[in-house]
């Protein structure tokens, strides 16, 4: 292909999966199947790999993600990001409207929307490019998210049809309800501690470093404020439309209301219905329409006055405290669940609440038989917020945080810092036992999908297992015949267990073919804590082999890039516990890989272990490709300079404080071009 014509197929691509965003986004309205989208997004990034010239900074490409920062850059924002007046009361809105209509007159007109309980983003709009996304912040200057913006599906990173040359759109990113219980089972899975709410989730994600992370999660978001110099709409309500003609994403549930009545209507009707809706919402805004009204109306000193925001009341009720249980999860970590008297709440019947930990339980003093309030708030399960003084009967006991584990009677531990217990008896208590050996079959890791839940917890039950090993010592005629009915509890309803003669061959052949795991998998298979899929994949590539990672101290843990020191101290005190090595032994005794398999890795050895520190931005490839190139070629990703840095690979903007400490302690510095040419 000529130049020209790799430019003009390039283009015809981009704009043909443009479009198929689009649809598929905006408009809910998939064209093509997930697979022929796929092929052409394929084909895209191939031609752009081989033709960096005709990358363009807008590409769909850039949703995959790629681009690393380590520092969010501040940026001011062009017009300062305001909130809203809020109110819990309708007599509020009804003063509002009152102190408009004295202003304005009485052929006002408002616009109701949706309050998203999500992370407030400035998304700038150069010629149609969208060039830059910045968070609220402080309101005057916040962190620039451009590239983990770039990868959110439902943000087009080019419009369509007749969109002025620059101009800033304001919106909120969150999760939908069901993308985040995924991510949350997900952190569950991987021992980690799950986000409390889709919002905390969404600004946590929006502040990752690795932009290709943030692509894995598929963030979502609705936009509804149009601003620039010499916009020429009428009306906001006119504004939304526009911006829905170019591409972007702006909700259908808006209203324009002309009395106060109905601005009730629209508040009452969400207030009931937000519960269908698959994201969040905590509240109304109501907005004056016009556009010439608003600049009557002006600003105060924190927020405009021609708009307000109307917020739900968390629904609320009280009822009784029964009991208190403590649960203990696969990491150990206890949790306090509160017995309730049935109370219908928010929809559903609630019987159970989180108390979360110690200090929850001590702040509200909540003790068994008090009358509590239960609210359902941002929070997926019902939380207590307090007590009815009132109606505590006298001589109620103080709540004691239990001493011991309530399976395996083990004195808990609470590290310094932790708000949770841990039962630290990791190798017999049961739950933990068993929450090892679920993580271990788990998909993710050794993937022995014959096995689930309630087979792993027959097994435990009858002595066939008490740890990942024994898995393989199973035979058909242990298996053969076992049977076990559960009775029904609150989440399960009765299940009846039996090992017939297919169960068993199916137990037996997934366990035998786990063992072609990868190295990388069985690393995360062990449960290590904080050890999740991409801490073992990034642990199993820097050291090789079990042996090497075992025999790792500190120092060299920490050294390794993105491990910390809470990762660090696990790892070590992991391979510290001799029950865990003896372990490890057997698995290895039954063949399961313990080591990088350089042929199925694809590894050439061009690199023969030496470590690289990679810094600034690069031409070619984007810093996380660098740092892929650099392990497949055998070598190591180092995240600090030190005297056994082997290379600084540095890119454009490398910090002078670096370049100064590798000219100190005499490593190469060398340029991408330079790395290239020594794996070529
Ligand atoms: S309008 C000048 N509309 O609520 C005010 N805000 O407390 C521009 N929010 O910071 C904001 N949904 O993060 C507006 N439909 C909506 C909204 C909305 C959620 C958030 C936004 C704002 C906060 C105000």
């Amino acid at each position: 292909m000529s130049s020209e014509e790799v430019k003009r197929k390039i283009q015809d691509l981009s704009r043909e999966i443009e479009k198929h965003n689009y649809n598929y986004y905006i408009l809910s309205q998939a064209q093509i199947s997930d697979y022929d989208f796929d092929m052409l997004l394929d084909e895209l990034i191939a031609l752009e790999k081989k033709y960096p010239e005709f990358q363009f900074p807008d590409s769909p490409t850039q949703k995959v993600g790629g681009a690393v920062t380590k520092e969010f850059k501040t940026i001011k924002h062009k017009y300062p990001m305001l909130s809203l007046a809020n109110t819990y009361s309708e007599d509020e809105i009804k003063d509002f409207d009152k102190r408009v209509r004295k202003i304005i007159g009485d052929k006002v007109e408002y616009v109701c929307e949706l309050k998203y309980d999500g992370v407030a983003i400035g998304l700038t709009y150069i010629n149609g490019s969208l060039t830059q996304a910045v968070t609220r912040g402080d309101g005057v200057q916040g962190d620039d998210v451009t590239n983990n913006v770039k990868t959110i599906k439902s943000i087009p990173l080019k419009l369509r049809g007749d969109f002025p040359p620059e101009f800033e759109i304001r919106g909120e990113i969150f999760f939908p309800h069901k993308v985040f219980q995924k991510l949350n089972e997900k952190k569950i899975e991987n021992g980690e501690a799950p986000f409390a709410n889709p919002r905390n989730a969404a600004s946590g994600t929006l502040k990752m470093q690795d932009s290709a992370f943030v692509a894995m999660r598929p963030l979502d978001c609705f936009l509804y404020n149009v601003q620039g110099d010499n916009l020429s709409f009428k009306t906001h309500y006119e504004s939304l439309k526009k911006a829905a003609e170019w591409g972007l994403k702006v909700s259908p549930n808006v209203a324009v209301c002309q009395k106060v009545e109905d601005i009730f209507e629209y508040i009452n009707d969400w207030n009931t219905g937000r519960s269908e809706l698959s994201y969040d919402i905590d509240g109304v805004v109501i907005k004056v329409n016009s556009m010439t009204d608003r600049e009557r109306l002006g600003f105060t000193a924190k927020s405009p006055r021609w708009a307000i925001a109307y917020k739900f009341k968390a629904e609320r009720v009280t009822t009784k405290l029964l009991s208190i249980d403590y649960q203990v999860g696969r990491t150990g970590a206890v949790t306090p669940v509160a017995n309730l008297e049935a109370v219908p709440l928010a929809g559903t019947t609630v019987k159970r609440a989180s108390l979360h930990n110690a200090d929850i339980i001590s702040k509200l003093d909540v003790r068994i038989g008090d009358t509590v309030f239960v609210e359902k708030g941002g929070e997926i399960i019902p939380k207590i917020v307090g007590v009815d003084l009132e109606k505590r009967p006298p001589h109620l006991l103080h709540t004691e945080f239990i001493k011991n584990c309530p399976e395996c009677n083990t004195p808990l531990v609470r590290q310094k810092g932790e708000a949770a217990h841990y039962c630290p008896n990791e190798n017999e208590c049961p739950p933990q036992i068993k929450g090892k050996l679920e993580h271990f079959i788990s998909r993710k890791a050794m993937n022995i999908d014959s096995l689930g839940e309630g087979k792993i917890a027959m097994l435990f039950d009858n002595d066939l297992i008490n740890n990942v090993a024994d898995l393989y010592d199973f035979s058909y005629d242990k298996l053969i015949g076992l049977e076990k009915t559960y009775p029904a509890t609150e989440e399960k309803a009765e299940r009846k267990i039996s090992f017939k003669d297919k169960t068993v061959r199916n137990i037996l052949k997934g366990v035998e073919n786990s063992k072609s795991t990868t190295f990388e998998r069985v690393l995360f298979a062990l449960g290590i804590r904080y050890v999740g899929e991409t801490v073992a994949k990034r642990l199993a590539r820097y050291f090789r082999n079990i042996n090497n990672l075992m025999i790792a101290d500190f120092e060299e843990l920490v050294n390794v890039d993105e491990i910390g020191e809470s990762i660090a101290q696990a790892v070590i005190n992991y391979f510290k516990d001799k029950k865990n090595i003896t372990l490890i032994f057997r698995l290895r005794q039954n063949g399961l890989h313990f080591e990088i398999d350089n042929e199925s890795e694809d590894i050439v050895n061009k690199l023969d272990g030496k470590s690289f520190v990679v810094s600034g931005v690069f031409e070619k490839f984007s810093r996380n490709e660098i740092k892929k190139l650099i392990e497949k070629n055998a070598g190591k990703n180092v995240s600090a300079i030190s005297k056994k840095t082997n290379y600084i690979l540095a890119g454009e903007n490398m910090g002078p404080a670096k370049l100064k400490k590798a000219n100190d302690l005499g490593i190469s510095v060398i340029s991408e071009d330079e790395f290239l040419k020594m794996i070529e």
